[in-house]
């Protein structure tokens, strides 16, 4: 079996997934490179990795080049993706800088495989919140077509990376200190203990106790730009321009597992057994939709999973073809490391 280089850049917590997915997942690696801005020995599961300093030379030999670096706004892409390419290797990039370039595929294996074969050297992961709506959405509408999404998600802290899970464990263990010196628990002003926001952390709001309807920076139209992702990139991947979509984005206190309230019009009407019959076979689809068991997705229990779950699901009692979805993925597997990885699969598949 061919093997193939590669390398992965940041070792932040979505680095580390991608480490641990291409073991788990038998990738066929000839020499692995870890990069991150300083060098550093680390272990994951048991395994030693050994960081080096990232540089335009790293990347020699390298077939297949991961980027899960952050450079404040930026990803690490977009210093050092094209010094990859020039050196022949395919980078799939985390970050956002380059997804609605009409030069760079945007890809989520489960919807548009097939675009991958039109890279010119860079292909883009999509947004964690975008991936998972996608995947459960596209069966839909290739069925029966899809006009309208409203989407509210509920993203977890490490979507914003190693130093804002950090962030929600020093927040809650300071409010929990802080009430516990207090006499009446149930009865305390929580305004007295909670902590203040501060520019110099990774989230804008204190997140312990707490969500916000905050994530990513503000601009069109008061919508933020995490909001106008979900609707660029489910336009971009699904090859559906004209989907109406409008998304609120909200981080909620929760360490790994975003869950999003998915609302669809579709084209033609659809019963919700339907709907069941063909997300139970979509791939990387887990249906678990049974509300009198009490059983219905949530992020504690998709940790670590890199399917796609679904339940909820529920006619809208006033909009005819209105239908409620309720959508949770693993952020760091499904919404970045897994799908990377399975882009990377597709690339060798492609290549053969
Ligand atoms: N978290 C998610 O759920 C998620 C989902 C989809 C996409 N993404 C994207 O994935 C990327 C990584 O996110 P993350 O959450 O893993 O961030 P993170 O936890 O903050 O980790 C960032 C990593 O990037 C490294 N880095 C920063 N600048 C670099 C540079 N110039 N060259 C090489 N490495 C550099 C850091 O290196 P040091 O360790 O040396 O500081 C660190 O290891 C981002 O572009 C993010 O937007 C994240």
């Amino acid at each position: 079996m061919k093997k193939y280089n590669v390398a992965v850049i940041g070792v932040g917590v979505v680095g580390i997934e991608m480490l641990r997915v291409l073991k788990q997942r038998n990738f066929p690696i000839g020499e692995l490179r870890v990069f991150a801005r300083s060098s550093r020995d680390i272990d994951v599961d048991g395994q030693k990795y050994s960081v080096k300093p990232i540089s335009p030379e790293g990347f020699e030999g390298i077939d297949i080049a991961l980027f899960a670096g952050t450079e404040g706004e930026k990803g690490a892409a977009v210093t050092y993706a094209n010094e990859a390419v020039k050196r022949g290797a395919v980078v799939i990039d985390n970050g956002a800088d380059f997804r609605m370039d009409p030069d760079v595929p945007l890809v989520v294996p489960e919807v548009n495989a097939a675009d991958v074969k039109k890279h010119k050297g860079i292909i883009a992961n999509p947004n964690c919140s975008t991936i998972q709506m996608v995947v459960a959405l596209n069966p839909i509408y290739k069925k029966v077509g899809i006009k309208r999404i409203i989407v509210t998600t509920l993203q977890a802290s490490s979507g914003a990376g190693k130093a804002a899970v950090e962030q929600l464990w020093q927040e809650t263990e300071e409010v929990i200190l802080r009430s516990q010196k207090s006499e009446n628990r149930s009865q305390k002003v929580l305004s007295s203990v909670f902590c203040s926001p501060s520019s110099e952390k990774p989230m804008p709001q204190q997140l312990a106790f707490n969500v916000f309807p905050h994530i990513g920076s503000f601009v069109e139209g008061d919508y933020t730009n995490e909001e106008w992702k979900l609707v660029k990139e489910t336009h971009k991947i699904m090859h559906a321009p004209k989907i109406k979509i409008s998304a609120t984005t909200v981080r909620v206190p929760v360490r790994t597992g975003h869950s999003e309230s998915v609302y669809i019009e579709t084209v033609r009407p659809i019963a919700v057994d339907k709907v069941k019959a063909i997300l139970s076979k979509a791939p990387g689809v887990i249906l678990m939709d049974e509300p009198k068991n009490n059983l219905y997705p949530m992020p504690k229990d998709v940790e670590g999973r890199d399917e796609t779950f679904v339940g909820r699901i529920r006619k809208d009692a006033f909009v005819k073809n209105g239908l409620w979805l309720w959508v949770v993925a693993d952020n760091l597997r499904k919404g970045a490391a897994t799908n990377a990885v399975q882009i990377a699969e597709c690339v060798i598949s492609s290549s053969k």
